[in-house]
């Protein structure tokens, strides 16, 4: 038996020596040995009841807590039932019957080589990257299926179609690629900042990324985080110097901006870079309103290390965070900021070392820091990863993926996108908006956006992690839907 259920006793050396000839021979010297040993024996059988039922009394109060923290009513005081029903409606997994047939001309392997291309059969990804493709045009639909605000109909109103092109209350395109989204208290507004990317895509030389030059970050605002109102370029890339970080031939990528309550500034960090992603540093601009404009104050590489995909995050008590791909895009390291968040303490935690994991986005849930990742494949979509921490600061655990729905391969490429922000929303405990990216590398400008349900709550599937027969992360999920739209009640406002 294990040593804790029947500790060896003092009084039962013969147990430890083991051998009836010992045990006769004690019995002799000892005659009061026989009466000691039932009354050992009977203590430890005591304990070991008591052990078994301080066991049981604590899964109870387990199953309780569970019970009593799932249970909860949410932050509308909306009871659990109803709460639960309105997830169902984001919860709905959405099978695709989907099937790639590649292009007559790549089938035929004499014609693919007569045109000097690979022999090797094209993947979906790849089928969905090339241009020419039906696959690719099936997975970024004409402009003229774009989510409307002003002039879609009633039918249409308030309902996300990932992957459409997405106009503003103008009726142009939003360009706001790798972006995040900021609620402001003081206007109860949803600001969402991104990428420009409203340019000719090019390479920079021939073995390059594909590239746009930089056009500046956008800004637009919301109240119901569906109509969207162009609010400008609020951080302008620089024409004339071109020793600027900002100089349109380098890269912005990633803006995220948060509020500091301390300063009343807007702070904004993003991923600066030049056209071959060697500097690789992280940017900080500041301004007193949301709309801007924002001053440029500086680059540097946070903790004398290589930053490049990153993302931050300000935490219920005030504290802010950057989180960045670093050591060639191997692992991610995480740091708080200063005070004023204009700059990293010295405090850095590396973390999902050697994973090559890169858009990280953070989010908070019931006490635990969650994070959804991808991997490091350029443009092209890979699969996303769930991972959660009890401190923000780690040890991180991977909890898998966290897709749900579509099929295989809409699983395997996060929905034919990239992870770039997650947003909590505020009347439903446990429910966000996973942000994506659908990058198109042939024309940068046309990316869509893949907004989809995330909720927390149930058994992941791949963790490992268990604590008395109880799982220690709850289930990060990603539903897939061709169009959803945001259920009755998901404001508290
Ligand atoms: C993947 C990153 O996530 C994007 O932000 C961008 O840097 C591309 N790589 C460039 O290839």
């Amino acid at each position: 038996s294990a040593p804790w259920i029947n500790p060896p006793c003092a009084c039962q050396p013969e147990r430890m020596s083991g051998g009836s000839m010992a045990m006769g021979a004690r019995s002799k010297h000892h005659p009061k040995s026989l009466a000691l040993r039932c009354y050992c024996y009977a203590a430890s059988h005591r304990s070991l009841t008591l052990l078994v039922w301080g066991l049981a009394a604590l899964v109870v109060l387990l199953n309780f807590h569970l019970l009593v923290t799932h249970g909860k009513d949410d932050q509308s005081g909306r009871p659990r039932e109803i709460h639960r029903a309105i997830l169902r409606e984001l919860e709905v997994v959405e099978e695709e019957r989907f099937q790639v047939t590649p292009a007559r001309s790549r089938r035929n392997p004499r014609a693919v080589r007569r045109k000097g291309e690979h022999t090797k059969p094209l993947s979906v990804v790849d089928e969905f990257l090339d241009e020419s493709s039906a696959v690719h045009d099936m997975f970024f639909p004409e402009p003229r299926t774009a989510i409307d605000p002003v002039h879609g109909g009633n039918d249409s109103m308030y309902f996300y179609h990932p992957g459409r092109v997405w106009l503003d209350t103008d009726g142009k395109p939003i360009q706001a690629h790798g972006g995040g989204v900021l609620y402001d208290e003081r206007t109860e507004t949803y600001f969402w900042y991104g990428e420009n990317k409203d340019g000719k895509t090019y390479k920079a030389h021939s073995k390059g990324a594909d590239r746009v030059d930089i056009v500046g970050v956008s800004c637009y605002s919301s109240k119901d985080l569906w109509a969207w109102k162009n609010e400008g370029v609020v951080l302008r890339g620089e024409k004339k110097n071109v020793t600027h970080d900002l100089h349109v031939s380098n890269v912005l990528e990633r803006p995220k901006v948060i509020y500091n309550d301390r300063t009343g500034k807007y702070v904004m960090w993003m991923h600066i870079d030049d056209a071959n992603y060697t500097k690789a540093s992280v940017g900080v601009a500041v301004s007193d309103s949301p709309t801007g404009p924002f001053s440029y104050l500086y680059s540097k590489r946070p903790h004398d290390c290589e930053s490049r995909d990153m993302t931050i995050f300000k935490d219920d008590n005030g504290k802010a965070y950057l989180i960045y791909s670093s050591e060639d895009n191997s692992e991610l390291h995480i740091g708080q900021l200063t005070d004023d968040y204009l700059d990293v303490t010295d405090d850095m935690r590396r973390f999902l070392i050697a994973q090559h994991r890169e858009a990280p986005s953070l989010f908070k849930f019931d006490g635990t820091y969650y994070m959804i990742t991808s991997g490091c494949t350029g443009w092209a979509p890979n699969t996303a990863l769930a991972h959660a921490a009890t401190s923000v600061m780690g040890p991180w655990e991977t909890l898998g993926s966290p897709c749900v729905g579509g099929n295989d391969i809409f699983r395997s490429t996060t929905f034919f996108s990239q992870s770039t922000f997650v947003l909590p929303l505020r009347g439903l405990r446990g429910s966000f908006i996973f942000m994506a990216d659908r990058w198109n590398p042939s024309d940068l400008r046309d990316s869509r956006y893949v907004w989809l349900p995330l909720t927390v709550g149930g058994v992941p599937d791949e963790a490992a992690d268990y604590s008395f027969m109880f799982p220690l992360w709850s289930r990060v999920s990603i539903y897939w839907h061709r169009r959803w739209r945001l259920p009755e009640g998901w404001t508290d406002s």
